[in-house]
């Protein structure tokens, strides 16, 4: 039976009124998903719209939300291929210019939600997050993600893992409010810790068996000191789930990566060791640069060192 995707289409139809110009692209990958991918995209944006309504918030808001992702994002390329830099200049900057400002904010994680369906790179990303949680949803008693952003990935963890005790942490005020909207919505008996602070200064007397980190180390000044902590955080058996990127600009983005080799390096300097790793070539940055530079998505499971 095929399940119809009203909320997801009205969705996509927002988008293409307010960006023609990647309806082509869209629908052409679009068209190599299956009917897994079109229930999910379609509980997901019915889920948030149910969520977030009382805020508000419309599909035509989530769609806006992506345009200007898109936009931003292309922005952000043309000065990068220019300038082989990141532009946000400091932490400082990108919390007063970004994670403080709401409505900045806001529209940035619908769009990143969005994303996780409709970009080929954050769509395989998230399968891969999957397969990671799948494979210890029998180890794991206390979950922990650190950056939860949006909140997809969180309450995908509260899908399917049967840990006893969650956690979020975020150093945004709108971002931790929306995973609180979406995961009271989705799962509302489920008790879950949520922690609006500096991810430096958490502190814990848990140690945890799974830690998601996902989009953060490119958008602090020392990612050490993010793996570091990660490794003080995990529980002995305990796995981590990354990622971040090469050469990827977006207007928080600070720490450049300049090859998967450089994030790999970081890994093992914490004492940490890879189990399994996915990488995605984005192929923007190449086109723009001639094939100068290369970016990349990278998604890793590691642990402490044996
Ligand atoms: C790009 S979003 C990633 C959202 C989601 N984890 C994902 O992978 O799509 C990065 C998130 O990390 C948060 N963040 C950045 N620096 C942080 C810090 N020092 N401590 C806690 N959260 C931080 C931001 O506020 C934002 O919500």
């Amino acid at each position: 039976m095929t399940i119809k995707t009203n909320n997801f289409n009205e969705l996509l139809e927002n988008i293409y009124q307010r960006s023609p110009l990647q309806k082509k692209s869209i629908k052409s990958y679009l068209s190599t998903k299956n009917q897994t991918f079109f229930d999910e995209a379609e509980s997901t944006i019915t889920n948030y719209k149910a969520a977030l309504s009382s805020e508000g918030i419309s599909i035509k808001t989530i769609a806006d939300g992506f345009v200007q992702l898109c936009n931003d994002t292309l922005a952000e390329q043309i000065k990068f291929s220019k300038s082989g830099k990141y532009s946000c200049p400091s932490f400082e900057e990108s919390s007063k210019s970004v994670y403080h400002d709401k409505i900045v904010m806001l529209s940035y994680m619908l769009g990143l939600l969005v994303s996780q369906y409709i970009w080929d790179n954050h769509n395989k990303m998230l399968d891969f997050f999957k397969e990671c949680l799948l494979s210890r949803s029998n180890d794991t008693n206390n979950y922990l993600e650190v950056g939860a952003g949006h909140g997809l990935l969180l309450n995908i963890a509260l899908d399917l893992l049967k840990a006893k005790e969650y956690e979020a942490i975020d150093i945004s005020e709108t971002s931790i409010e929306l995973t609180k909207k979406i995961t009271k919505h989705l799962h509302p008996n489920r008790n879950i810790q949520f922690n609006y602070t500096d991810f430096l200064t958490y502190d814990s007397n848990l140690k945890f068996d799974f830690i998601t980190m996902g989009e953060v180390l490119e958008h602090v000044e020392n990612p050490h000191q993010f793996l570091n902590k990660i490794y003080d955080l995990l529980s002995s058996n305990g796995v981590s789930y990354i990622t971040t990127c090469t050469n990827c600009p977006a207007i928080d983005h600070i720490f450049l990566f300049k090859t998967l080799d450089e994030i790999r390096l970081l890994i093992q300097d914490c004492n940490l060791t890879i189990i399994k790793e996915f990488s995605y070539e984005v192929k923007a940055i190449s086109a723009l640069t001639n094939n100068s530079i290369q970016a990349h998505n990278y998604c890793a499971l590691i642990k402490k060192n044996a």
